[in-house]
């Protein structure tokens, strides 16, 4: 354990993604090398715990603790996932997830290593019955308005599909209280993978497979889609510059970090003619896979 705690803590999350029953079985030395206090893990069901380490649930809130400890955290578009129990690990305050997708009773979500969707046993109602300052709300995030009530809004994977981003974010700068901050990774559109359909990565490619001749290499930017198509419906296909724009209606962006694509996400693929078809992206634009960004509400 030794060599492993002196290691990065991105290298003991990878270790911990691949072998999480070997680092559980080290309980006291997994909450050393995670910084997590028995407190905080006892006062959590440990399955469910494991359940979210398993399914890649606690990699978004290791990432975001240094801003969400002490921290009253809303998580815009959470989805079905467990991202709450990997906040409340690294020590915020409360957590509330917000989702018009939200079942109560459902345990079905996605594993984030495998994208399979799965029953992991803990629905939300679970969960809000068992941890305190745990909930998981049905709904929109304008329908929390009224009292500022969070430090931190955060939205993983989500901003990508809101087709009114203004207008989301305009209720989470209203959901702050004065000094909080937006948290978010935002999925780009003009990557590789940007269009969320198969090929996902490059290891499902098949180009002679006609559904995917229809979005793999870029070919999503060319062809037009019916308007009743996912990528028309539930990708809003932004530039970074309007996401940026965006947030700055708002927010003052105090940290952005762009993360190219890995060659498994396309890097390495495009070519001169794929960027002739499209003369108005830069180079970073087709090689941008996401962008991170912390933002602190406007006074
Ligand atoms: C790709 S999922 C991301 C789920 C989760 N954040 C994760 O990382 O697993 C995007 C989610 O945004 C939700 N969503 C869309 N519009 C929303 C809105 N106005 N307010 C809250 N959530 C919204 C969708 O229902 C969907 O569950």
């Amino acid at each position: 354990m030794a060599r492993i705690e002196s290691r990065s803590p991105d290298f003991k999350l990878r270790l911990m993604d691949r072998w999480p029953v070997y680092y559980w079985r080290r309980y006291p030395h997994f909450l050393k090398a995670n910084d997590w206090s028995f407190s905080r893990v006892n006062a959590l069901p440990l399955p469910a715990v494991q359940q979210a380490l398993e399914l890649g649930y606690l990699r978004w809130p290791k990432a975001l603790a240094p801003w969400c400890q002490g921290k009253d955290v809303v998580d815009v578009g959470c989805g079905m996932g467990l991202h709450g129990l990997g906040f409340l690990l690294e020590g915020a305050r409360s957590y509330t997830g917000v989702d018009p997708l939200i079942k109560p009773k459902s345990g079905v979500l996605k594993s984030l290593h495998s994208g399979k969707r799965l029953d992991c046993g803990w629905t939300p109602e679970m969960l809000m019955e068992r941890i305190d300052r745990f909930r998981m709300i049905r709904g929109i995030s304008n329908e929390l308005e009224g009292r500022r009530l969070f430090d931190v809004a955060t939205l993983h994977n989500a901003t990508e599909h809101l087709t009114d981003l203004a207008g989301v974010f305009a209720s989470v700068a209203r959901l702050l209280r004065p000094g909080g901050r937006l948290i978010f990774s935002h999925h780009n559109w003009f990557s590789w993978n940007g269009h969320h359909q198969e090929p996902k990565t490059i290891g499902r490619l098949d180009l002679t497979n006609p559904v995917q001749q229809r979005f793999a290499d870029w070919a999503h930017l060319d062809g037009t889609h019916p308007p009743d198509h996912y990528v028309m419906t539930k990708l809003n296909r932004l530039r970074l510059e309007e996401v940026r724009a965006i947030t700055g209606q708002y927010f003052e962006i105090e940290l952005e970090r762009t993360t190219p694509s890995t060659p498994n996400q396309g890097a390495g693929r495009l070519t001169g003619a794929i960027h002739a078809r499209h003369p108005e992206l830069t180079a970073a634009d087709f090689t941008t896979q996401s962008l991170f960004c912390v933002a602190r509400l406007k006074t």
